[in-house]
């Protein structure tokens, strides 16, 4: 069973030594570098909700939400919205349907709006990854027609 779970002392090494597979490093930033902008976030107002994401007990990935997210190049979508804005399974874990229990589980966390009321869950993607945007579709996520960075929007209503 896939749960979500806060950073700990505890489990924050083995998350940060989580990687994905070197074509898909273009896909999503390290955990590390999650994490450090999950701090400036924090500091700067905002409203970061990191998560490592566990298979039973153990640990395969790791899943960064942000509420209403402000400051950066944003879709129109962004205020007052949540944004999956990093989602990762380690290479090793991936592809035996982790990934898409995690987002069951992101999903029904992010309807408890955690941070704030909201409309919608948003999520920007490399056009070419075929194999998230696929998995978002499934959960009923369509593309806005909005580009930010280059990357196509896709959203669902909450
Ligand atoms: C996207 C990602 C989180 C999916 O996690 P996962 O645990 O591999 O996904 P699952 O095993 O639950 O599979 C979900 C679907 O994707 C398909 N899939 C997974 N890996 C695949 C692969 N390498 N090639 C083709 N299909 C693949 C599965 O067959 C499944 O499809 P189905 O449900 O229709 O049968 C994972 O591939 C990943 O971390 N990718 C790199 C980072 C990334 O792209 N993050 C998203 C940024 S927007």
């Amino acid at each position: 069973m896939v749960t979500l779970r806060k950073i700990t002392l505890e489990n924050r090494r083995e998350m940060f030594g989580l990687e994905v597979a070197e074509d898909q490093r273009r896909f999503v930033a390290s955990n590390l570098s999650s994490v450090a902008s999950c701090y400036v976030l924090a500091v700067n107002g905002g409203s970061p909700l990191p998560f490592v994401i566990y298979a039973d007990e153990q640990i395969v990935g790791f899943v960064m939400i942000v509420y209403g997210i402000t400051g950066y190049e944003l879709p129109r979508i962004a205020e007052k919205n949540y944004c999956i804005l990093r989602l990762m399974i380690g290479a090793q874990y991936q592809n035996k349907g982790y990934g898409r229990e995690a987002l069951e589980r992101i999903l029904e966390y992010i309807r408890t709006f955690p941070a704030g009321p909201a409309q919608y869950c948003w999520i920007s993607y490399e056009a070419d990854n075929l194999v998230a945007k696929k998995l978002y579709e499934s959960f009923g996520f369509r593309d806005n027609g909005e580009i930010a960075e280059n990357e196509p929007i896709t959203v669902l209503k909450l």
